[in-house]
């Protein structure tokens, strides 16, 4: 399970693993044609089930947006000069909603098995905390069956499946997952 922060943390920070520097820091609109390259570099597989077409200019244009006004807060993983996955926390914008989080983490095929997105999760959290928010969500399709264990590992349960409520690239709907992590370590 993810480690729980509760210290703001500085960026960039890098860590080392297997021998590799692996660079933390913030998304800022400078990153745009990063963030494009690294997108539309991902296999088909990877692309089928993006909440958010980042190979895409005008969807990448609006989480730089979504960024600068404060909704969305994107660490990027960079190795060796390069772009190489994301963990992402939307908060919630509606009245209703705004104790909730969600959570997008996507990481280049290479970099994943490492421990980054436990990394990435923890500073998420952290950073969910610092916002007062109580719960993180992550949705994705009931057939991404890794992801779904990912994340359980990371202390997320699964709270709701919605029949065909998600559309891949190919125009395939499949049943969505919705899981939560509790951040405030009760249950609200
Ligand atoms: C989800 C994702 C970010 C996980 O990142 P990762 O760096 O590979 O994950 P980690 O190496 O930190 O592993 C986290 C935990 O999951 C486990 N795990 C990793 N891959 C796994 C797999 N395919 N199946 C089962 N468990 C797995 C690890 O053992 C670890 O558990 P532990 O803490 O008990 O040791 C990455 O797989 C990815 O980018 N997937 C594609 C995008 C996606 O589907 N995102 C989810 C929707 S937002």
């Amino acid at each position: 399970m993810a480690k729980q922060t509760t210290s703001k943390r500085n960026y960039p920070w890098s860590t080392v693993i297997d021998g590799k520097t692996y660079t933390l820091r913030l998304m800022t609109a400078k990153d745009k044609k990063a963030m494009l390259d690294f997108a539309r570099k991902l296999p088909e597989d990877d692309l089928l089930f993006l909440a958010i077409d980042i190979t895409e200019e005008d969807a990448v244009d609006n989480w730089i947006e979504n960024i600068e006004k404060g909704r969305l807060h994107t660490i990027l993983v960079e190795c060796e000069g390069k772009l190489v996955g994301h963990g992402s926390l939307i908060h919630e914008e509606q009245v209703w909603t705004r104790h909730l989080g969600g959570m997008i983490l996507l990481l280049g095929r290479e970099t994943r098995g490492k421990g980054l997105g436990n990394i990435l999760a923890g500073e998420l959290f952290g950073k969910a905390e610092e916002l007062g928010l109580r719960k993180v969500m992550a949705r994705m399709a009931a057939t991404q069956k890794g992801a779904i264990q990912v994340f359980e590992k990371l202390g997320f349960k699964a709270e709701a499946l919605l029949t065909d409520c998600v559309i891949d690239r190919k125009d395939k709907t499949h049943d969505l997952i919705i899981m939560s992590y509790d951040v405030t370590g009760f249950n609200v």
